[in-house]
């Protein structure tokens, strides 16, 4: 399984109700919800009109504030997608909509129906190879146990979060083998703890800011590597690092009222490879 392969991309609008009621782990301000929908749609058509993929647009709900942040409601790979149990009981609703999205695509879904299980899509890194699930206070031992049971081809492990929401609040994917990682104290634990846990060696690219380490890597036919990342507005120094990845083509995303309510660039997308198999 390559990662960045990618076709269509599920994503959801923004309610009324995200600015006074989207959960946060800090107060860093008032969210302007017209800029919030704003980042979102420059996201959206990114994704769509720059990208070629097909999106898959869900309605906005009021009452369900954090719904936007579709990534923490499934994990997707190949023709499986595990419908999760998140771990905040006000977002346990927002799994029905991208269940039905998800079964429209044809795909096998699995759902977590084990009252002890929670996983939010925010603690899931696939690397291509293995996946890393970071045990928060959204996704627990359990959670992990049932991905691990879904996706048995690919090795399973455990990362302690405590400082961040979730684990991909600090790191992501940039390449195939290649690792983004925050600089603070925690992230650079974490990595430390992952590069013990796996018999692979991963290439590692270490940003100052933990949030601009929040990357979406993409393969596009006719394009190659793609990387969207924090805009230079938000995290320069940061940018100066992705500006020496000369293969890739860089594509800043700016994202800081989403940021506000624990928003990053993964967050705002499930992503789902349906090319052809060969
Ligand atoms: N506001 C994103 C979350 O807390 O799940």
């Amino acid at each position: 399984m390559s990662v960045g392969r990618c076709t269509h991309a599920i994503v959801r609008s923004i309610p009324d109700s995200f600015s006074q009621q989207a959960l946060r782990t800090m107060d860093s301000g008032q969210v302007d919800t017209a800029r919030a929908r704003r980042e979102l749609e420059l996201y959206t058509r990114l994704l769509r009109d720059k990208l070629g993929l097909q999106l898959i647009q869900l309605e906005a709900d009021d009452s369900m504030p954090d719904a936007p942040f579709v990534e923490d409601v499934a994990v997707v790979l190949n023709e499986t997608a595990l419908v999760t149990r998140p771990g905040a009981p006000s977002r346990r609703k927002e799994v029905e909509a991208v269940k039905k999205a998800l079964q429209d695509l044809q795909l096998n879904v699995v759902e977590m129906t084990d009252e002890n299980a929670t996983l939010d899509g925010g603690d899931v890194l696939f690397t291509g190879r293995e996946f890393f699930v970071g045990l928060s206070k959204r996704t627990n031992q359990r959670g992990a146990e049932i991905l691990a049971d879904t996706f048995k081809d690919y090795a399973v492990s455990m990362v302690p979060v405590c400082d961040s929401l979730h684990l991909k609040s600090f790191c992501s994917m940039a390449g195939p083998n290649l690792i983004v990682i925050g600089s603070s104290e925690p992230a650079q634990k974490a990595l430390k703890t992952m590069q013990q846990m796996s018999d692979h060696r991963y290439d590692k690219l270490t940003v100052p800011d933990d949030a601009a380490a929040n990357c979406i890597y993409l393969n596009i036919p006719g394009k190659g590597h793609v990387l969207l990342h924090r805009a230079p507005e938000e995290f320069p120094e940061s940018v100066k690092v992705f500006e020496k990845l000369k293969d890739h083509m860089l594509i800043p995303v700016a994202n800081s009222e989403l940021a506000k309510v624990d928003g990053c660039l993964t967050c705002c997308s499930i992503l789902i490879d349906k090319s052809p198999s060969l």
